[in-house]
């Protein structure tokens, strides 16, 4: 397992407990990283006790249960609940994954939980991504093609040519991987896209539809905006997914490196 520090400048002060219920026999004590940047306030770890007795196994069961019952204020990211929507993805136990398909079972001792690292906090556990999804709309994620579709019916694939795209459109922009990826913290902001877009710019240059991958890849080959990755592979390691970015990252650099 992938561990992830948060930032040197992240200051975080010992926060507010909240204890268990009266008569809880089970409790599980939860770490939550507390943030209003408007407050001008140092952020804070608070503490809740949570009667597992009475919670859902997941760590976003959890989550929702201390928002309806404990501290509205709360403030996170969810949608689906099925690890579909990729909105509920934070550094849980040390490593990048979506709350709702991670059993709390799994982590020993105290459940620790911050926003994904690394990206300015809009508040609590919901970080800023505009920057991840400029940088995702950039590589025009969608079937560019000039041929028109047969009169009637979708564009065909051969199974050889689906099974390319298997690895990669099961991906759900969670950012767990891109916010893993020290070269990510250092060059994010400098154009280096990162593994989730990278891995989406993949799917598209790797649909036997798309007929605009020389394009796609003219746009990749930049030092920056692809040659930042540097094969560290947290971004693998960490995706919930069980999904390589770095090896779709790979099969971008070894395409430029067969057209020359
Ligand atoms: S393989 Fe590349 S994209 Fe993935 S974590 Fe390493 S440097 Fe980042
Ligand atoms: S590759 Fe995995 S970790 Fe990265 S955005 Fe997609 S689903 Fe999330
Ligand atoms: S709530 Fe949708 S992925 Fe977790």
């Amino acid at each position: 397992m992938v561990e992830f520090t948060l930032p040197a400048n992240s200051k975080v002060a010992r926060g507010k407990t909240h204890g268990a219920p009266d008569g809880a026999k089970n409790v599980r004590v939860f770490k939550i990283y507390r943030y209003d940047p408007d407050s001008g306030d140092t952020p804070r770890l608070d503490s809740f006790e949570v009667d597992m007795d009475r919670c859902g196994p997941m760590v976003l069961d959890a989550l929702i249960k201390i928002k309806d019952e404990v501290d509205q204020t709360l403030t996170f990211r969810r949608s689906c609940r099925e690890g579909v929507c990729g909105s509920c993805a934070f550094n849980i136990d040390g490593t990048n994954t979506l709350a709702c398909i991670k059993p709390i079972a799994e982590i020993k001792g105290e459940v620790k939980i911050y926003p994904l690292p690394h990206m300015p906090v809009i508040k609590d556990l919901v970080p800023d991504l505009t920057n991840a999804f400029a940088q995702y709309a950039s590589i025009e994620p969608w079937l560019q093609a000039d041929t028109p579709p047969p009169p009637l019916r979708e564009r065909l694939q051969s199974e050889d040519e689906r099974a390319e795209l298997d690895g990669l459109w099961e991906c759900v922009l969670c950012f767990c991987c891109t916010t893993s990826c020290p070269s990510y913290w250092w060059n994010g902001e400098r154009g280096f896209l990162g593994p989730a877009t990278l891995l989406q710019a993949y799917r598209w240059i790797a649909d036997s539809r798309d007929e605009n991958t020389g394009r796609r890849l003219d746009e990749l080959e930049d030092p920056f905006r692809l040659y930042r990755c540097h094969t560290i592979m947290n971004c693998t390691s960490t995706c919930p997914k069980d999904l390589n970015p770095g090896r779709a990252i790979a099969k971008i650099k070894g395409a430029l490196v067969r057209r020359r």
